[in-house]
């Protein structure tokens, strides 16, 4: 069984996919983490795309995905917290709209969760990398509330953002994920719509929960 969580960045898709994924004993695979090690990547390059699609061949990157997490490796050193920072943040979205690089990840996707029950989330996964997907969630929220909520998350972490620049960065993703001509952010047809705006954590999932159960 494959569940797949799409959304604009900060809906919670990530928290939320864990949690079903420890409700329900299935893997959860996040797939923006592999978009985020590969601009990390780029950007030790100097941003440079021609040597990130010839590294792409060396195996530098690896993952390794437990239950509810995943490690991340470049060669030796462990970036598990470094694609979270800033810099990948702001070159991911760029590195995201690549299709060559589009289709490295969505191969490995399917590679990784074969024959397996999975959760994963990201943003072109019931269009693109999984339209046969058992159930297809739209996870999405307004701006402001993915912000603030992003905001709290990252409070108390060594983090060089203010709540302006997350909502500018959330903004800017969300219109180049949208906007990119390869596996853009959008819904798929078959995808069922939850709007936490107004939803604790615990009713997002316990909403998502039911879809599997009915
Ligand atoms: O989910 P997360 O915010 O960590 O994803 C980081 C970035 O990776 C997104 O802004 C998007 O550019 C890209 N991404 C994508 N397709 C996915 C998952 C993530 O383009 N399936």
């Amino acid at each position: 069984m494959i569940i797949v969580i799409d959304g604009p960045a900060g809906s919670g898709k990530s928290s939320t996919a864990k949690a079903v994924a420890r409700k329900t004993g299935y893997d959860y695979v996040d797939s923006g983490a592999i978009y985020r090690a590969l601009a990390y990547l780029y950007n030790t390059l100097g941003k440079d795309q021609r040597s990130l699609l010839e590294k792409l061949e060396d195996h530098q990157l690896h993952f390794d995905f437990n239950h509810t997490d995943v490690r991340v490796r470049h060669m030796d050193t462990d970036i598990t917290e470094a694609i979270r920072s800033m810099p990948v943040n702001q070159s991911v979205s760029e590195v995201a709209a690549m299709p060559e690089v589009r289709e490295v990840v969505r191969k490995l996707l399917r590679d990784i969760t074969q024959g397996k029950n999975a959760v994963l989330d990201g943003r072109d996964l019931g269009t693109v990398v999984f339209p046969d997907a058992d159930l297809k969630i739209f996870l999405t929220a307004d701006l402001e509330t993915r912000a603030a909520r992003r905001f709290e998350e990252l409070s108390g972490q060594p983090f060089e953002g203010s709540l302006e620049e997350i909502k500018t960065n959330l903004q800017k993703r969300d219109t180049l994920d949208s906007q990119r001509e390869v596996a853009p952010l959008r819904k798929a047809d078959d995808a069922m719509i939850v709007d936490s705006t107004h939803l604790s954590f615990d009713e997002q999932v316990a909403r998502i929960l039911n879809y599997i159960r009915t």
